[in-house]
């Protein structure tokens, strides 16, 4: 079951492209803003970084489960509250911070 709605998720961010980026937008404004910005460090990485660095299986559970998926991120302490989004929230954040992907890897 979650593994089939993940499958739709992915074929959605794939085919939708823009689709989502308004209400990403929207989300990153009410939940994340505080502690990540788009391209510049703030408290949390850039979204940028996140991009490079990240697909959307482990942005998503970040944001769902800071606690356990920071560890596995190598950081040590975890200063991220986990969120309870709607489906529709997680996969516009998803896709929003995943806009900020680098075209060129430095
Ligand atoms: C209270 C501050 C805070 C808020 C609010 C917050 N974050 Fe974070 N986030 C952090 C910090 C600090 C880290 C670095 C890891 C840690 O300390 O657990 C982080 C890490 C992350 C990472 C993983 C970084 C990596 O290494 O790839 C993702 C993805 C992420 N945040 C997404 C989000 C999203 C999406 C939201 C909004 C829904 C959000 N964060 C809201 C503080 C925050």
């Amino acid at each position: 079951m979650a593994l089939k709605v993940f499958g739709m998720v992915l074929s959605v961010l794939c085919a939708g492209g823009t689709l989502y980026a308004e209400e990403g937008k929207r989300v990153f404004e009410t939940y994340c803003w505080g502690c990540h910005h788009q391209t510049a460090v703030a408290f949390g990485p850039s979204f940028e970084q996140i991009a490079s660095k990240r697909n959307a299986e482990e942005i998503r559970g970040m944001i769902v489960d800071p606690a356990s998926v920071s560890k596995a991120f190598g950081y040590e302490r975890n200063a991220m509250p986990a969120f309870k989004l709607s489906e529709e929230e997680l996969r516009s954040i998803t896709d929003y911070i995943l806009s900020y992907k680098p075209k060129e890897v430095k």
